[in-house]
């Protein structure tokens, strides 16, 4: 609604605002002080579980000076006990801020076209995007540059891989993904981060097989193979993921130095061996700090515009 600035899709930020973003996450983790939130309210509203997201949300509101006001999954109702739209609409008479996580992402989409405050997306079925933030943040910190740097994502073409595309084709970085048939980025996806690619000098490949995409990586990442929500397909994508698995054995076929991400929750023994997530080439407990640094940076961007 009228120059009110949502981020419910890594799109929402142009590609200098993405490095903007993660400019200040950046500073603001090595302590630039802000008080960009100061006698601010922000409704955090999540209708699936997390630890990271409310975690960094609760914390970096309270360190820039904001007060967050969290509701769990059984208060609101969203769309069951009240209409998702007047549910935006009370929020926006009290709040500065929503940030929702919810299931379906067209219901964050009417919730925002009713909402006359920013509204953060903490995760959709859709997209991910305050996890591509601390993705870029952590490739950044750990690569030295995004422009150029080789990913590897090895799984589930969902939610995180999603987001990730948008943002690696935004920043100009070569992404390839491996995943079976079946499970790999909606075509949607695929179309949108072509001419993003073409402008950012970055590139998108799909495959079927991990050792093919790690072959040249920096980084490699995975998530999940059954996301929130797609608990009755467990059995079926344990089945359809099998040779997916990120170990040591698949590291070391990458380039020495390679690093490995995964946004967590972590299954240990299905997409990942046991361990890994402490192997010496693990920075996925860095890339969880971030989430902090990475949203306090947005959090910043959307209320000074800077
Ligand atoms: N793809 C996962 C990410 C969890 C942070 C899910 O949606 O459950």
């Amino acid at each position: 609604m009228g120059n009110v600035r949502h981020f419910l899709s890594v799109t929402d930020l142009a590609p200098s605002e993405l490095r903007e973003v993660i400019a200040r996450g950046r500073a603001l983790k090595a302590g630039e002080p802000s008080q960009a939130l100061a006698g601010k309210s922000i409704a955090i509203l999540f209708e699936k579980p997390s630890l990271r997201t409310k975690l960094s949300f609760e914390v970096g509101i309270h360190r820039l000076g904001g007060h967050p006001v969290y509701f769990s999954p059984e208060e609101v109702g969203l769309g069951k006990r009240e209409p998702v739209q007047d549910v935006a609409r009370v929020m926006s008479r009290m709040a500065d801020a929503a940030v929702i996580r919810t299931f379906n992402h067209g219901i964050l989409e009417e919730f925002s076209a009713a909402a006359t405050i920013p509204v953060i997306n903490a995760l959709t079925d859709g997209e991910h995007p305050c996890q591509t933030l601390a993705d870029l943040q952590t490739i950044e910190e750990s690569n030295g540059s995004l422009e150029g740097v080789r990913v590897a994502y090895i799984g589930d073409g969902n939610n995180v891989a999603i987001s990730l595309a948008l943002g690696m084709a935004s920043t100009g970085g070569h992404l390839t993904i491996a995943s079976p048939g079946g499970y790999t980025l909606p075509e949607k996806t695929v179309s949108d981060v072509a001419p993003m690619n073409a402008k950012s000098g970055g590139s998108l490949k799909l495959v079927t097989d991990p050792v093919e995409a790690v072959i040249d990586a920096d980084i490699v990442y995975t998530d999940v193979w059954t996301s929130m929500g797609q608990e009755e397909e467990t059995r079926i994508r344990l089945e359809a993921f099998k040779g997916y698995q990120v170990n040591p054995e698949l590291l070391d076929k990458a380039p020495a130095g390679v690093r490995f991400m995964h946004d967590l929750p972590a299954h240990p023994g299905e997409e990942i061996s046991d361990g890994l997530l402490t192997d010496p080439r693990s920075i996925a407990f860095d890339q969880a700090e971030n989430r902090l640094h990475a949203q306090a940076g947005l959090l910043h961007f959307l209320f000074t515009g800077a």
